[in-house]
């Protein structure tokens, strides 16, 4: 874990309200995995105090990659940030996807800014691997497919793509999916629900990252608990032992 002076080599819109950061940061380039993410402090002075959690896009070279949507005041403070500012980077934090394994298809499975992980991955994995990504949104401006491959769609309203939430589109496609299939999830905390539920009356090996409000984002506040299957009673950390967990290993 690393604090670095990153240096924005740009910040731009790529969806209404949904804007990309680069920034050079070659420690955390060089050493951060898919599904792992920064703690970035948005502002040069104490305000807003804490750090704000976002989860690595790309790391290409020297630079890494996030993708964000104004939230409330921190990421309006960083979708504020121009080539040249600094800003101060820690990570990489938390556990990451295991992207290797006994399997030959890549499901994407992505809520809204829920996709921000994936392009990395999608990069990081071994050619030979199909990738099918499947994205929802509640409408059609709130959808991101930003670098993503075999992209289909679904909008609850159904302003685009299939109408209806994206585990029924799942669903509706798994006759497409091969027999050591892997899924990977990322979004809002009812489609992981519904997702942990698909995976598991499929028997689809699923690994899903989960969010949950964070303060110090390495294990010591003891502030993002998440309830663990393992035994009655036990918790795990999401920012350290997660945020992605086997679907299997914890309870929504
Ligand atoms: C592991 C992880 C990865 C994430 N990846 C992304 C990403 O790639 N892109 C993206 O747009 N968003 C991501 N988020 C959510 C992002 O961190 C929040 O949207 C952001 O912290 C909101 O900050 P704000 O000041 O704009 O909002 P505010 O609502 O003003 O924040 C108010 C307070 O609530 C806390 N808070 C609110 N929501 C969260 C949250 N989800 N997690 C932690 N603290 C919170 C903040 O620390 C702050 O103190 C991620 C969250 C986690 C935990
Ligand atoms: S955010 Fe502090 S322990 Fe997880």
């Amino acid at each position: 874990m690393f604090t670095e002076k990153a240096v924005v080599q740009f910040l731009k819109p790529i969806e209404q309200n949904i804007y990309l950061l680069k920034a050079y940061s070659p420690k955390i380039s060089q050493n951060i995995k898919p599904g792992q993410f920064c703690n970035i402090k948005v502002s040069d002075t104490d305000f807003p105090l804490l750090r704000r959690p976002f989860s690595i896009c790309e790391a290409e070279g020297d630079c890494v990659s996030f993708l964000f949507n104004i939230h409330g005041i921190g990421t309006k403070i960083l979708s504020g940030k121009r080539e040249g500012n600094e800003i101060n980077i820690l990570g990489p934090l938390g556990n990451g996807f295991n992207i290797s394994g006994n399997y030959d298809q890549a499901v994407i499975v992505a809520g809204g800014l829920g996709s921000a992980p994936f392009p990395y991955l999608i990069n990081s994995l071994d050619s030979s691997k199909e990738v099918l990504s499947y994205v929802g949104a509640q409408t059609k401006t709130d959808l991101v497919t930003y670098k993503l491959k075999s992209v289909s769609i679904s909008t609850d309203d159904g302003t685009a793509g299939f109408k209806g939430n994206v585990i029924e589109l799942l669903e509706k496609q798994k006759r497409l999916f091969v027999k050591n299939v892997k899924l990977f999830g990322c979004g809002p905390t009812p489609m992981l629900k519904a997702l942990q539920k698909f995976s598991a009356e499929n028997n689809y090996e699923c690994e899903i990252s989960t969010e949950c409000a964070m303060a110090c984002g390495f294990g010591i506040c003891q502030g993002c608990p998440i309830e663990s299957t393992a035994n009655i009673n036990s918790y795990k950390l999401v920012c350290k032992d997660g945020p992605v967990f086997n679907s299997r290993d914890i309870v929504l």
